[in-house]
């Protein structure tokens, strides 16, 4: 049979972050597709999620341990991805990430702050550069920074401008500043390795996955007394997917949300 759907091609698809979540989803829509997923969690033989999937799609689904605070489990990763596909990697979804506690930017804790930005910025930077060698080989050469509009100063400036009056607690606009500089970093990240990579042929973007109801974004909806996320995780990642499935080199350095629309920076 020939295959002529670019979405059933067997690509090789490395996601981190999967044991629950975006990332979950993200594996199981992928291996629904007919691609072969490496998903990395901090322990995947513990994700249950991950588990079941693997016992019910075999060889297309690779688990490795990866947890981004730890440099060597980044590299060991790199390593027996690059055993198992010696072919390269096609796509890299740089999805692991924490948001913190949601709380009031003033009253941000240090060490968490630390842990955040870890996590999201040096974490994501960590696990792009480890797979680099193994994105050169595949063929699509996509890395996807998954990043929040919480991070786009540009949205901020925009909302600050259009709201005024709206400077107390109750507003994400005053909270969470170790989550939004976090992805903002990532965001300079995405454009830097952008332009860098250009020359290589490798698409680096970031996305915003709308507000999802994750365990991440449903910690929001309590703390700031508003309402459940719009978004499930299925919708969002059929979305996002559906704008990687159109990005080509010259999109590269651009932040979408799950819509494709573009997001400031
Ligand atoms: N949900 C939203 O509304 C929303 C909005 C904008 C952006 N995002 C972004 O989307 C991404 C996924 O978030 P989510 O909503 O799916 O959150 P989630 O349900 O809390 O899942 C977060 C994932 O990141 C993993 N992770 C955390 N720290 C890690 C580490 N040190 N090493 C490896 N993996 C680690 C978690 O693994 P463990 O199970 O091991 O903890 C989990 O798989 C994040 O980057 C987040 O910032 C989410």
């Amino acid at each position: 049979m020939t295959i002529n759907n670019e979405h059933n091609k067997q690509l090789v698809w490395v996601v981190s972050g999967a044991s629950r979540g975006l990332g979950l989803e993200y594996v199981v829509q992928l291996l629904q597709r007919g691609h072969r997923v490496v998903a990395t969690a901090r322990n995947p033989q513990k994700a249950q999620g991950l588990t079941s999937l693997a016992a019910k799609y075999g060889d297309a689904l690779t688990l490795v341990p990866l947890d981004v605070l730890d440099p060597a489990t980044i590299k060991a990763a790199a390593a027996s991805i690059s055993k198992a596909y010696p072919e390269g990697v096609d796509v890299l979804i740089n999805n692991a990430g924490v948001s913190g506690t949601i709380a009031r930017s003033s009253e941000q804790d240090e060490d968490e702050f630390r842990t955040i930005l870890r996590t999201n910025t040096l974490g994501a930077f960590l696990v792009l550069k480890a797979m680099l060698p193994l994105i050169k080989k595949g063929t699509k050469k996509q890395i996807v920074n998954i990043s929040s509009t919480l991070g786009s100063i540009g949205e901020e400036a925009k909302f600050l401008k259009e709201n005024p009056e709206e400077n107390n607690t109750r507003v994400m606009a005053s909270n969470a500043v170790g989550y939004r500089a976090s992805k903002a970093a990532l965001n300079a990240i995405t454009v830097a390795m952008a332009v860098d990579l250009k020359k290589d042929g490798i698409t680096v973007i970031s996305m915003c996955p709308g507000w999802v109801a994750t365990d991440m974004g449903s910690t929001a909806t309590g703390t700031l007394g508003i309402e459940a996320p719009p978004l499930e995780a299925p919708e969002s990642i059929s979305c996002q997917l559906k704008v990687i499935d159109g990005l080509t080199l010259e999109k590269s350095g651009t932040f979408f949300n799950h819509e494709g629309a573009v997001v400031p920076y």
